[in-house]
């Protein structure tokens, strides 16, 4: 039967990866997946993750089942952080949530629950967007369409052209959003836009769709969920996918959050169960490893701070990442200015370079990074940022 099967490209991202760990440069730079990495180049376990699987370690006495939802202080927890105490929808008890594997669980899953709601559901996603919110929306039938987001000319958000664009949509289309952190070029909208946003959707009708994958990683935690509070704060309808992978440090455990503001209690209940029936003819039942550790993460005071501090941490790094390299990029002649890289945020940058000079600096430089120009710019460190600043300059000429 699989003889009828044709081979696939390789995946652009993790083919990267591999050409990385194949290359013998003494000097080689992988700029390529997005996974956090602190100076010496790992991906270290939080503090307050080793200390909460020490008290989960202590504590668990089964291996049953959890819930269908998952844990409901997880749930609670994640809640709370992304809508924060105030949040009018959760006060009123109309936010239905399960416990997903990973964002992209809830990625996936959220869009099953949009299609069984409205098979026709048209949903608009950024020019560019993450790659893998293609397969995670279409595999569920859904049509998408793009809107304008980034212009590389400019090195920044084409906002006229994106509400031009959202003007044009109409009742009962959904709009993806990316919360903060904007994957893959670090752009992300100000508040000022985020009011104009809610202001479009309140016209048009639309249900945002906010993939929340690196809160905490652009300004804060509060302050990068400013656009998640005010469309949940004044829309019927918002559907949401958080990830712990990043800031959690959780990547393996595949620990996610697929929430839905509903319009009303009675129709949360509703929904409630049909994400549940969803997940169920998926995968069943949700992980509970990941869960667990949020869980008592969020809802143990002292290893709530001790988190938040390590969040800081990984943020400021990355901020100071950013410095470094505009600063070596003019300190090594570049005839342009890189400036735009330090007002983008979280993890990934577009350098706005071609594709052309993107094969070259890998060629000629072994820097690795993927062709759209988007770099991890936690994968830059002291050690190998005067080496890929010069290498920049050396492609862009
Ligand atoms: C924009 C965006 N959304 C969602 C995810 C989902 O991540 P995960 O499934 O690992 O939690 C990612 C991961 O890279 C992402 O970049």
């Amino acid at each position: 039967m699989f003889e009828v099967l044709t081979p696939l490209a390789p995946d652009p991202i993790l083919g990267l990866s591999v050409a990385y760990n194949e290359d013998s440069h003494p000097h080689k730079i992988d700029l390529g997946v997005g996974v956090y990495k602190d100076e010496q180049g790992n991906t270290p376990i939080l503090k307050a993750v080793v200390k909460a699987q020490h008290k989960l370690l202590a504590a668990e006495k089964s291996k049953t089942y959890i819930s269908p939802q998952g844990h409901q202080g997880y749930i609670d927890g994640m809640l709370t952080l992304l809508l924060s105490e105030k949040s009018q929808a959760l006060r009123s008890n109309r936010v239905a949530a399960v416990q997903a594997p990973g964002g992209c669980g809830a990625l996936r899953i959220l869009a099953e629950l949009i299609a069984r709601a409205n098979k026709n559901a048209k949903v608009w996603v950024s020019d560019p967007t993450w790659a893998n919110h293609i397969p995670l929306i279409g595999s569920a039938g859904l049509e998408i369409q793009t809107y304008p987001y980034f212009d590389k000319a400019t090195a920044s958000i084409n906002f006229d052209a994106m509400m031009d664009t959202l003007r044009q949509c109409t009742k009962g289309d959904v709009v993806l959003l990316h919360g903060c952190c904007h994957n893959p070029t670090g752009a992300d909208l100000t508040n000022a836009q985020w009011d104009e946003v809610l202001q479009v959707a309140k016209e048009r009708e639309f249900v945002p769709f906010l993939d929340v994958a690196y809160l905490g990683f652009g300004d804060g935690l509060n302050e990068d969920a400013y656009g998640i509070r005010l469309l949940t704060d004044n829309l019927p309808e918002v559907l949401i996918a958080a990830s712990c992978s990043k800031n959690f440090g959780l990547y393996r455990e595949r620990v996610g959050l697929a929430a839905i503001i509903t319009k009303d209690t009675a129709n949360k209940q509703i929904v409630q169960g049909q994400i549940q029936s969803v997940a169920r003819g998926i995968y069943s039942m949700p992980p509970s490893y990941g869960g667990a550790l949020v869980d008592m993460i969020l809802n143990d005071e002292q290893l709530k701070h001790e988190w938040i501090t390590e969040v800081d941490e990984m943020r400021n790094r990355m901020k100071s990442l950013r410095a470094m390299l505009v600063d070596q990029l003019a300190a090594n002649g570049a005839d342009r200015d890189f400036s735009f890289v330090n007002s983008q945020k979280g993890m990934f940058s577009f350098l706005c370079i071609t594709p052309e000079q993107v094969r070259e600096i890998r060629s000629q430089h072994s820097v690795y990074f993927v062709e759209s120009s988007r770099v991890n710019i936690a994968g830059i460190n002291k050690q190998n940022v005067k080496t890929l600043a010069k290498a920049l300059v050396s492609v862009i000429k």
